[in-house]
C-alpha cells in the first residue's frame, strides 16, 4: 500500500517537482521501494525508541511504555521479501505524441476572429477530458485574433477558472508586465493554454488531457497565425513540439512551427518563484522582439 506523506512533506514535494518541471525535467519514474531497505530503516527506528512517532490516542495502549516485544510492528514488516528478491522493474518506454492536425490554410486577418468563434462553437460544453468535471469556466483564449504576437502557457489557474479569461492571476500580472516591456499592449497579443480547464490543484494536465485539448489549441494557432509563437514553459513547449526536452536546450533559439516562428521561455510563474530567472526571461523575449522588428519603449 502506498505510504502516506504528511501535508507539510507532500507540499514540498509537490513545489520541488514543479520547479523541476519548469526547469524542464519533466520526466520522473517512482522506483518502488525496496521493502527490505523499508524494513531496515524501521528496525533502526525501533532499536532508537522512535516507535511509535504519534502519542497514543486516547484508549490506546501507549506502545512507548510497553516492553518492545509487545510493541506493534509496523505494517511494512507486513510481506518483506528478502533484499535479493527485490527487482527494479524496467523504466517505461516514453510516451508517443499523436500527430497533430494539419496545418489549415491562413485565413485572412478579418476573418480570423469568426475562425477562432466556430472553434469555440466546436469545444461546446467541452467533456472531452476528466478536467471538465472541476471547472467553473472554460477558459479559450483570449486577445486580438489576428495578432502577431502569441503566447501559449499550460493552463488555467483559480483566477482564470473563476473568469474565464487566460493569465489574470499573478503570472498573468506578470506576463502583462513582461508584453508591456516589449512595447505592446495585452489586447494586441494572443493567449491561449494547451489545456482550456484548469487541473485540480494546478497540477501538470496528464498526457490524456493535453492530448485531448491540444487540436483546437492548434487551430486557435492556424486561425491567429501569429508571426511569433512563444511557448511559456515546459508543458506548453512540450505540447506545442511534441516532444519532451529539457526547456535549457530549446530555449535561446526560433524554432519553426505550424508556420509561425517559436520562441521557448520560462512560464511567469516559475518566474514568481525564482525572480533571478527573469533577466534570461527577457534574452528570450527579445528574441521575439527581433523577430517581430520590435524595439524595447524608450530605446530608438
Ligand atoms: N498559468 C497558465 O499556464 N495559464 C494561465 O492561463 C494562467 C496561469
Amino acid at each position: 500500500m502506498a505510504r502516506q506523506l504528511d501535508p507539510t512533506t507532500r507540499d514540498a514535494l509537490i513545489e520541488r517537482v514543479r520547479f523541476y518541471r519548469d526547469l524542464g525535467l519533466t520526466e520522473f519514474y517512482r522506483r518502488p521501494v525496496d521493502p527490505a531497505l523499508v524494513a531496515a530503516e524501521a528496525m533502526q527506528g525501533e532499536q532508537e525508541g522512535q516507535l511509535p512517532a504519534e502519542p497514543p490516542a486516547a484508549g490506546e495502549p501507549d506502545l512507548a511504555s510497553e516492553p518492545r516485544e509487545n510493541a506493534k510492528r509496523p505494517a511494512l514488516f507486513a510481506d518483506i521479501q528478502p533484499a535479493n528478491s527485490f527487482q527494479e522493474p524496467p523504466i517505461p518506454a516514453r510516451k508517443t505524441f499523436p500527430a497533430p492536425p494539419e496545418i489549415a490554410a491562413a485565413i485572412p486577418p478579418a476573418e480570423r476572429q469568426a475562425a477562432l468563434r466556430v472553434i469555440r462553437e466546436e469545444m461546446g460544453d467541452c467533456t472531452r477530458c476528466e478536467l471538465h468535471k472541476g471547472r467553473h469556466e472554460l477558459v479559450f483564449g483570449d486577445g486580438d485574433a489576428a495578432a502577431r504576437l502569441m503566447f501559449v502557457g499550460e493552463g488555467p489557474g483559480a483566477d482564470e477558472d473563476a473568469q474565464g479569461l487566460p493569465f489574470v492571476g499573478r503570472a498573468g500580472q506578470l506576463l502583462n508586465n513582461m508584453i508591456t516591456a516589449m512595447g505592446l499592449k495585452r489586447e494586441e497579443v494572443y493567449i491561449a493554454n494547451v489545456v482550456k480547464c484548469r487541473p485540480p490543484g494546478n497540477r501538470t494536465p496528464a498526457p490524456e488531457e493535453a492530448n485531448t485539448c491540444s487540436p483546437f489549441l492548434f487551430r486557435q494557432i492556424d486561425a491567429v497565425r501569429p508571426e511569433v509563437l512563444v511557448a511559456l514553459g515546459a508543458t506548453a513547449a512540450t505540447y506545442l513540439l511534441g516532444a519532451r526536452q529539457p526547456l535549457a536546450g530549446l530555449r535561446g533559439r526560433v524554432h519553426s512551427f505550424r508556420g509561425s516562428r517559436l520562441i521557448v521561455t520560462y512560464h511567469p510563474a516559475y518566474l514568481l518563484r525564482d525572480p533571478r530567472q527573469k533577466k534570461e526571461a527577457w534574452a528570450d523575449l527579445q528574441i521575439a522582439m527581433r523577430e517581430l522588428g520590435l524595439k524595447a519603449p524608450g530605446r530608438s
